[in-house]
């Protein structure tokens, strides 16, 4: 992997093509994303924003017999509690750990938060923040882990539904009731009750359960997982590799770079490395609701070009150019790694081909005595309350229609369970409302032969555009799929009513949890 000097000589075209896209047409997109986003923000703030937040907080609705649970209070969980609290829906919610925020609470008591000591977010604030909720104007684009709980807690406060979470509590089983499919579920927690809900909302995170990988060899030396990445202490002075070259990984070879011996960051295939921000933009706001009902081929080429302008080709840093065409992967964004690449503190290298005790050995035949590996090898989806014949898992693969409805078990629903070319946290609230919309019975869904045939589509058109891996099986694109989600509480509008009932495809509510 030799490190090959930019080409710095540009054709008249290409430099004319620069100007243009650095110059007014970057100006134009800035300003027509800008204009986006204000309308976005303005519209949210007039509709949604009064409609949910001055609405004093419902008692559960006299006239629903049922409740619905939902697991975890993590992002997507408090989501799911502040849309059912403003819609009047009863509900409990079960949360392992002491306080709200999941992955963000840094040292969580629930002991699987995978939120390192200097982690920040990588999408941006205005992006992450909730519709109905902004986050505070004084914080930075991308605030710090620590920001971000503090948010979070200041959501649950404002909707006032802290009181409803039931903390310290974990879900070990959920089944659906013994009298048949559309009878709702029972949920045992482990203080040994188990109660009986006509939904279940799915909120436990996907971000936990470390993926290993497997090599030939030994390794003599300690071996981690990021997830149990705290801090860079213990790496001082130690030859480190890392392997990966996802978000972990960047951020862990850049920090342990800064005291390790030497840090190395291998990997099986290149990625495009996407920096904080383009033209004074955090990068991720450069993409609005206008600019992606542009013609795929379009939006990429324009990002292509940027990001060039910007980054340069990857090779020029002695990292593999991608194999793949960008937005084929899960971004990779990092301020730092090419810089600390340029420093000669990171050294790229190839996948590892064996362990060999103290050493490494790698696919270009290059050995480097390794002291400690981290594996940034990303995570596995697992639902350990439920049954592998219920909800299968394989391949981190969940059949689900429009990334939330199991077509086969009637009244389980998955909220943020999606990995978003975006942040998590507003699409995860707008499931919620489509879910609210289903449980309360006003839309309905189509039948479970018609949600197979959309999952399936939907399957196929991803493994055509993603990166075969299975870090790429729940991706989603954040704006159309706002837009998917809002169409299908408009057409799903269509189907409810009696008829949905009768043919026993609604599922709203219609069991209470014995007192
Ligand atoms: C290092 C790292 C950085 C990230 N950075 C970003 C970012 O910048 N932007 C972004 O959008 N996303 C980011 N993500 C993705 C991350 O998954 C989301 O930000 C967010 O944490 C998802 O929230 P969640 O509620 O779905 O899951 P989690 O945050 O994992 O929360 C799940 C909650 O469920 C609880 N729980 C689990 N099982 C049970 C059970 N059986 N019973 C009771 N409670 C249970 C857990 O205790 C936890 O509180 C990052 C992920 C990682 C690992
Ligand atoms: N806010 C932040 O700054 C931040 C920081 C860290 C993480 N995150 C987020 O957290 C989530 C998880 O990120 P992650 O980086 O931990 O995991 P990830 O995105 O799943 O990346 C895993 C990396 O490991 C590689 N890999 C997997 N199995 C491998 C194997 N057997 N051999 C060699 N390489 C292997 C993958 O390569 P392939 O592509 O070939 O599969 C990929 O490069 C993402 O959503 C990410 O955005 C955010």
């Amino acid at each position: 992997m030799a490190v090959s000097r930019p080409d710095i000589r540009r054709r008249p075209a290409e430099r004319l093509l620069a100007w243009l896209v650095t110059g007014p047409l970057g100006h134009l997109y800035s300003v027509v994303a800008d204009l986006t986003i204000m309308a976005v923000t303005e519209a949210r703030r007039r509709g949604v924003v009064t409609k949910l937040a001055d609405q004093p907080m419902s008692e559960p609705r006299k006239d629903s017999a049922a409740r619905v649970c939902v697991i975890g209070a993590g992002a997507s969980g408090i989501a799911a509690c502040q849309v059912l609290s403003a819609r009047g829906v009863p509900y409990d919610c079960f949360e392992k750990g002491s306080e709200v925020g999941g992955n963000w609470r840094y040292g969580n008591d629930n002991g699987v938060s995978a939120a390192y000591r200097s982690l920040f977010i990588n999408t941006s604030r205005r992006r992450m923040a909730y519709s109905t909720f902004p986050m505070p104007e004084d914080y930075p684009d991308y605030p710090h882990h620590s920001q971000i709980a503090r948010y979070f807690d200041a959501y649950v406060d404002h909707f006032g539904f802290r009181d409803r979470i039931r903390f310290r509590t974990e879900v070990t089983r959920v089944e659906p009731a013994p009298e048949g499919p559309g009878q709702g579920w029972d949920v045992t927690t482990d203080d040994g009750a188990t109660g009986r809900y006509a939904a279940v909302l799915v909120a436990n995170g996907h971000h936990w359960d470390p993926r290993w990988p497997e090599f030939p060899g030994e390794f003599a030396g300690e071996a981690t997982h990021a997830h149990a990445y705290s801090t860079p202490d213990g790496f001082e002075g130690r030859n480190v590799l890392v392997l990966g070259i996802g978000n972990s990984a960047c951020d862990i070879a850049c920090e342990t770079s800064r005291v390790s011996k030497m840090t190395f960051i291998a990997m099986r295939r290149g990625a495009y490395v996407i920096p904080k921000y383009i033209g004074g933009k955090p990068t991720d706001e450069l993409s609005t609701d206008f600019t992606t009902r542009l013609p795929f081929a379009l939006q990429r080429a324009v990002s292509a070009f940027m990001l060039k302008q910007v980054q340069g080709n990857m090779e020029d840093y002695g990292l593999p150019r991608p194999d793949h065409k960008l937005m084929e992967a899960h971004p990779t964004v990092s301020a730092e790694l090419l810089a600390r690449i340029g420093h000669g503190r990171v050294k790229p290298k190839p996948n590892i081909e064996r362990l060999e005790g103290d050493r490494v050995r790698f696919a270009d035949g290059s050995v480097e005595e390794i002291d400690r590996i981290v594996y940034c090898t990303g995570y596995k989806i697992t639902f350990p309350f439920l049954s592998e014949e219920l909800v299968s898992t394989r391949d981190n693969r969940v059949p689900l229609y429009r990334r939330v409805v199991h077509p086969d078990r009637p009244g389980l629903y998955f909220i943020g369970l999606l990995q978003p070319l975006g942040a998590i946290m507003p699409l995860a609230e707008a499931q919620c409302e489509w879910v609210a919309d289903l449980l309360e019975g006003s839309v309905a869904l189509p039948s479970a032969r018609e949600m197979r045939k959309v999952i399936e589509r939907e399957d196929r058109r991803m493994r055509k555009r993603y990166v075969a891996s299975k870090r790429h099986t729940i991706q989603v694109d954040f704006f159309p799929y706002l837009r998917t989600l809002r169409r299908e509480r408009e057409r799903a509008r269509g189907r409810g009513g009696l008829r949905a009932r009768v043919a026993g495809r609604s599922h709203e509510l219609r069991v209470e949890r014995p007192a």
